[in-house]
């Protein structure tokens, strides 16, 4: 086959993964296709980033080794009609869709078709993105490990059985808003005190990156991680008591259960 990587929907999880691999080196520009849907999209996005891009779905299914699906949910259902018979045993289809079900796509395409349905963040523009694979019945190893290492070129990825996709959903894929609003309401406690605004918001997000990278990079449990920097009878102790009164613990759990509620809610079912 003429590319090695295909994708469908070169919109902002589509270009992210173009322009995360391309700078990795993981995959060279003359071995991707990329259909895109406005003329003008098209020219800008060859322009940026090297690679070839077509109008027709059909044309980057047929020249694949491996596609990517990245269109919005309700373009799903007409794009896997559009290219069903394209597919088969030997071509990878990954799918960033939010919501629609390993069964929705294997029921829609030919037998033996490897399907893996995947979640990102949209922190994959910037290299940091948190994905969640989780792969169909006909996928063999080396091409979960491929497309993992895709994701893993912008960011971090993680291998988990379909059944976890909507606590992925909840946790990671809907996270960076709630990170956002800590950073905000720590930043709001800085301005509160005196702090200049872009001061209070360099501080606040500055430790969120900071604790965050200490929980990866040490791989030591959070609990410790804060008992380290709470002194006995100092001030740290006093910030922590607040956050429990305020039920900042339960309230995080509960916006993930919610989340995860409602993304099993609206899953696209075979
Ligand atoms: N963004 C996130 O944080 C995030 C996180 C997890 C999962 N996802 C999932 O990833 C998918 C893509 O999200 P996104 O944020 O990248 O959306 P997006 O920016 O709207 O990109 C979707 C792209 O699909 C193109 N498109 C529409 N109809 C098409 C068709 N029939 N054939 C080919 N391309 C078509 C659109 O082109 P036009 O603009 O020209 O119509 C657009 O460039 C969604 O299903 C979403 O659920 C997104």
């Amino acid at each position: 086959m003429a590319y090695k990587l295909g994708i469908i929907g070169a919109g902002k999880i589509g270009e992210a993964l173009v322009q995360g691999v391309l700078q990795k080196g993981l995959i060279a520009p003359k071995d991707i296709i990329l259909s895109v849907k406005s003329e003008k999209h098209r020219a800008e996005l060859e322009a940026r980033t090297g690679v070839r891009t077509v109008k027709d779905n059909r044309e980057v299914v047929a020249g694949s080794e491996n596609v990517f699906l990245a269109v919005k949910p309700k373009m799903m259902a007409e794009v896997l009609s559009e290219t069903a018979d394209l597919f088969g045993p030997g071509r990878l289809l990954v799918s960033t869709v939010a919501g629609v079900n390993i069964e929705f796509m294997e029921s829609r395409l030919p037998a033996g078709t490897p399907v893996i349905r995947s979640m990102p963040n949209m922190a994959v523009a910037i290299g940091q993105g948190m994905t969640a694979l989780a792969a169909g019945k006909s996928v063999p190893e080396d091409r979960l490990d491929w497309a993992a290492s895709i994701y893993r070129a912008v960011g971090r990825a993680v291998i988990v059985g379909e059944e976890h996709m909507d606590a992925v959903t909840g946790l990671s894929g809907s996270g960076p808003a709630y990170i956002y609003i800590v950073i905000e309401s720590l930043a709001d406690g800085g301005v509160k005190m005196g702090l200049p605004r872009d001061v209070a918001v360099e501080l606040a997000a500055q430790t969120v990156l900071g604790a965050a990278s200490n929980v990866l990079i040490t791989g030591e449990h959070p609990a410790k991680l804060k008992d380290q920097v709470t002194t006995p009878a100092g001030v740290t102790i006093d910030g922590i008591l607040e956050l429990e009164a305020g039920g900042l613990r339960v309230t995080l759990i509960k916006a993930v259960v919610k989340a995860a509620e409602r993304a099993r809610a609206l899953m696209h079912k075979a």
